[in-house]
């Protein structure tokens, strides 16, 4: 190979410009031609690229969001778009492409892969950390990191207040970001898609904490979770049947997805954006690269799509044991 392109698609994360300068930055390393694709998938249909080089990529280690801008192209979910898109990858002689985002440009990225028989490899970059294979995406740990500090402050005027508050952060159908920052942030509980607590349960729970002589609470809530998905609605419960609290709800929403990235972001996108060209250039296509044991490792689209990623049951745990 000799030119590759790289896109950014789906949710944007933090770190995605890490990773775009490293897939950059490897590029010049082999001595290839590197070139940038405006919003994600949408761009090969509309023929947007830009070429980059080493310095190119300067001052964006830092920098949140993605400077490639990102998209969920409906248009590359047809076989005309996707023709259309392959066919301007041949006129601007582009050889391979790395792809970062999740699951849904995975899904984009096997389908074209296979079509085509087009090398493809991609970079897990997600705030939801929920792929298959590897055990961290770029932009979780910085999300991660936005939660528990906003959640930090909320708990500061909800124990000022005698408050109870329901904290909904992002994850439609994973549980790391709500689990792993109500650890983090101390949340009294953590309700996720992946196991369904029922409400009663859940007051038993909050009554009894009120009972041993708590004064304020903090719930955090995936956005996909059973009975979060209507926040409002547990709010009324709750403020219904636990009258002592006065309720408050706090959707955090995007302000998850932005700001500049970790140090633990920056260095895995790093190391993932050199995966890939490595790939690349050892003739490997249709993989995700990712980190399992702190190795780079390369996993099939198929895996990191389709295989079943399960929520720490040891991690659950922790959080009944720290709540008590
Ligand atoms: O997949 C990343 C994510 O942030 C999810 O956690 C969230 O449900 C979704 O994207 C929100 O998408 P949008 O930015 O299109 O509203």
């Amino acid at each position: 190979i000799q030119k590759i392109a790289v896109l950014t698609s789906g949710g944007d994360s933090p770190g995605m410009n890490a990773a775009i300068r490293s897939v950059v930055r490897a590029s010049a390393y082999h001595n290839l031609s590197c070139f940038g694709v405006y919003r994600g998938y949408q761009g090969l249909i509309d023929n947007s690229f830009i070429e980059l080089n080493a310095r190119s990529v300067k001052n964006t280690i830092n920098r949140g969001g993605t400077f490639l801008k990102s998209a969920r192209s409906k248009e590359f979910m047809d076989k005309a778009g996707r023709d259309k898109a392959y066919q301007n990858l041949l006129a601007n002689h582009i050889d391979a492409l790395v792809v970062i985002g999740g699951d849904g440009t995975f899904t984009g990225a096997r389908i074209f892969g296979e079509e085509f028989n087009f090398p493809v490899v991609g970079i897990p970059g997600t705030i939801d950390n929920d792929i298959n294979g590897t055990d961290f995406t770029i932009g979780y740990d910085t999300a991660l990191n936005t939660v528990v500090e906003a959640i930090d402050k909320i708990r500061d005027t909800a124990s000022s207040h005698d408050r109870l508050f329901l904290v909904e952060v992002m994850g439609r159908d994973a549980g790391d970001i709500a689990l792993n920052s109500g650890i983090g942030a101390g949340a009294e509980e953590i309700l996720i898609p992946e196991e369904d607590m029922g409400t009663e349960r859940l007051l038993d729970s909050l009554k009894r904490s009120r009972n041993s002589g708590k004064t304020s609470s903090i719930i955090v809530v995936a956005e996909g979770d059973q009975i979060g998905k209507n926040i409002t609605k547990l709010a009324d419960f709750i403020q219904v049947n636990l009258t002592e609290y006065e309720v408050k709800v706090t959707v955090l929403g995007h302000i998850q997805r932005g700001g500049s990235p970790s140090c633990y972001d920056r260095v895995l996108a790093s190391r993932l954006g050199v995966g890939a060209v490595d790939a690349l250039m050892e003739g490997k296509s249709h993989i995700m690269i990712g980190v399992n044991h702190k190795e780079v490792v390369q996993v099939p689209f198929e895996i990191a799509i389709n295989g079943e990623k399960k929520i720490d049951e040891k991690l659950i745990r922790v959080a009944d044991i720290m709540s008590i």
